[in-house]
């Protein structure tokens, strides 16, 4: 069997900006909460930070080179909010920006279309101070870093993405504290994704009115979660997982409401909420969806389960090295369900990707064929949905290569190019090959 793709589909990888780029006290870059998090013991496996990662800051050139070597046409990448703008707001630091704009140019004359998310998590620490994403005037400071960032590179990147994951940012790092800046309590991450949308919103309305002809989209990270056990029970559990991750965020980017379930379990539970007064004007016309999908996940009731009433049941199915199990078909359900449920008009996959414990051999290469196989496995569940209808343009494996990986440091390699953490040399693993055959043939049998 051969799954083919459509002429202009983007073929790419995707990276984040403090993951990557290293260099956080060069050219006058202000502090981020991820520099700060990291500083404190006990928040990243082994204490490693994003002090130096790939330092991509000052190798982007090569990396340029490398993807074009490789045969990408498209690259998502984010811009450092700290970069541009050390304390958040007023003074823009133009060595920061001159940094983005030389990337872009560089991946232009490669012939990459260059994907650019603004905000994948590395707040400036300087707003943090002042209330970070819980203080309701980070919608306008928000919008004004998009400004900046409209006008300097507008024109020359066509495609934008508002938000990386706002759920990671509402709820890993306000209610789990497994993230930046580490809070745990509920009723604060619920806040915080409301003034995330709320962001969200004000940066498309702006868009349109400065780069009426470019395109703006959100990430959004989807975990399906399936009822295990199959009373109504199960079935309530799990609507409530889904309900907390993933149609929290879609609801609100498509249809202008938080949905209306989650909303009255928050209260049965006791949880101090904010009215949600203006939560339609985060329903801004987009023209794509980012969906990053890892792996589906099970639920079961639990009476004892705070507040979701749902225990966690792993998937019967084989796992990568992080744990995570594999489950493709999972992927093409939920990009039917979107484009049925919500009407969504395009979908990027603006990440898919396995970590493995990758070891040099004796000729310092990386046979990863579980990485391989978990791609072609869901490259295929993408072709499937195209085939049931949905319109999807492009697909970007996480990640370019291994890079900083939050909370795991350098202990979870998501990479297709192997990165040495103390020499900083990068060398594709099999599975960058084998992507470059995907890319060439715009398919694979
Ligand atoms: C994500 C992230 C990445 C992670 C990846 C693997 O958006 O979750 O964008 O930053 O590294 O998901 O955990």
């Amino acid at each position: 069997m051969t799954y083919n793709f459509p002429k202009e589909f983007a073929w790419g990888t995707a990276t984040a900006s403090y993951q990557i780029e290293g260099a956080v006290k060069q050219d006058g870059r202000g502090e981020s909460i991820w520099d700060r998090f990291c500083q404190m013991p006990g928040h990243i496996v082994n204490g490693d930070t994003g002090d130096v990662a790939n330092d991509h800051y000052n190798l982007y050139k090569e990396d340029v080179e490398l993807m074009k070597g490789l045969g990408h046409n498209a690259y998502r990448f984010s811009v450092a909010w700290p970069r541009v703008m050390p304390s958040g707001r007023g003074e823009v630091n133009a060595a920061g920006l001159k940094f983005y704009s030389d990337l872009v140019d560089e991946l232009l004359a490669a012939g990459i279309e260059p994907y650019l998310t603004i905000y994948h998590w590395d707040l400036p620490q300087a707003l943090q101070d002042i209330g970070g994403w819980q203080n309701p005037d980070i919608v306008g400071y928000f919008a004004d870093y998009c400004k900046v960032l409209y006008e300097a590179l507008g024109g020359r990147v066509k495609k934008w993405i508002t938000l990386n994951e706002p759920f990671c940012t509402a709820f890993l790092g306000y209610y789990s504290g497994m993230h930046a800046p580490g809070v745990n309590d509920l009723s604060s991450a619920l806040l915080v994704s409301y003034h995330l949308m709320l962001a969200h919103g004000e940066a498309v309305r702006l868009f349109r009115k400065m780069l009426p002809d470019c395109e703006i989209g959100i990430t959004l990270n989807y975990t399906p979660s399936y009822p295990v056990g199959g009373t109504p029970e199960d079935e309530m559990a799990s609507r409530y997982q889904n309900g907390m991750g993933d149609r929290w965020f879609t609801d609100a980017a498509f249809k202008g409401g938080f949905p209306a379930d989650m909303i009255g379990l928050y209260k049965e539970r006791g949880l101090t909420l904010p009215d949600f007064a203006d939560i339609s004007k985060a329903c801004e016309k987009l023209d794509f969806l980012g969906v990053n999908y890892y792996n589906s996940s099970g639920t079961r009731y639990s009476k004892e389960s705070w507040p979701l009433y749902a225990e966690g049941v792993k998937p019967d199915a084989p796992v990568t090295d992080r744990g995570w199990p594999i489950t493709p078909d999972a992927l093409t359900n939920l990009l039917v369900y979107l484009h049925r449920e919500y009407n969504v008009p395009k979908i990027y996959i603006t990440e898919n990707g396995a970590s493995y414990n990758d070891v040099l051999d004796m000729d310092r290469k990386i046979d990863d064929y579980n990485r391989v196989d978990y791609l072609r496995r869901h490259i295929i569940a993408v072709n499937n949905a195209m085939g049931s209808g949905v319109d999807i343009r492009g697909y970007f494996i996480w990640s370019l290569y291994d890079n900083f990986e939050w909370a795991f440091g350098r202990y979870s390699r998501f990479g297709i190019i192997y990165h040495d953490f103390d020499t900083l040399e990068r060398i594709p693993k099999r599975s960058a090959y084998w992507y470059r055959d995907v890319i060439n043939n715009n398919g694979l049998d």
